[in-house]
């Protein structure tokens, strides 16, 4: 079972996917917690070039992620589901529409075709979309890195861009309200995860 994670910055997904894992694993679920950018040791390296170099092309940030996709999905993400595990994964195929497409104006359709060739069109079971104003979310993070520091115009397609894909696949989506306390947003994953997960 694969389930996706995705949201503006400062929605809490980290530390939501964490008290997930911790919750499945005391079912006795093998439980795999990885990331985009930025799982395994490629991945890493990755995830430096992009957000931490200066000035970088789009279309050079694009096939980062994309580059860093077709590892992840191929390397961990794949192996892990062929052995049964849940997978829960901060960010994934959705990240490259909202951010590349919505924010930075890439063709979607277009998008769509090399995140289906990144993935070997492998499609979440379910995602999750941590949606709230991203004035509120950036107002959350301590750390600013390169996307982060996008103009607030940039942030806002970005968000509605979600809005706009989850629109679009409503059988995948769950929009879940992040202005609300973690406790509450907690519960609210909790109780769907766990539907998902008994249905199985
Ligand atoms: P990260 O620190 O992981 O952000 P967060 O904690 O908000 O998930 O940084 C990932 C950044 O990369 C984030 O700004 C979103 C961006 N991103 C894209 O622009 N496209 C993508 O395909 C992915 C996976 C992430």
């Amino acid at each position: 079972m694969f389930i996706t994670f995705e949201g503006p910055e400062g929605s809490g997904k980290t530390t939501l996917i964490g008290k997930l894992a911790q919750y499945l694993r005391a079912q006795g679920r093998d439980v795999v917690v990885t990331r985009e950018p930025g799982a395994g040791p490629f991945g890493s390296e990755i995830r430096r070039l992009l957000l931490e170099s200066g000035d970088l092309p789009p279309t050079s940030e694009l096939f980062l992620f994309l580059a860093d996709r077709a590892c992840h999905v191929a390397q961990i993400v794949r192996p892990a589901l062929e052995r049964g595990a849940i997978v829960l994964c901060d960010r994934y195929t959705d990240s490259t529409l909202a951010y590349q497409g919505y924010g930075r104006g890439f063709d979607r359709e277009l998008l769509r075709r090399l995140n289906a060739m990144a993935t070997k069109e492998l499609v979440p079971t379910m995602t999750f979309l941590l949606d709230l104003p991203p004035a509120e979310g950036l107002a959350r993070l301590t750390r600013k890195d390169r996307l982060d520091a996008e103009t607030m115009d940039f942030h806002e397609r970005v968000r509605a861009g979600f809005l706009t894909e989850a629109d679009r696949a409503p059988h995948r989506f769950v929009i879940v309200d992040a202005t609300r306390c973690a406790e509450v947003v907690f519960d609210e994953v909790a109780l769907r995860l766990a539907q998902l997960v008994d249905e199985d």
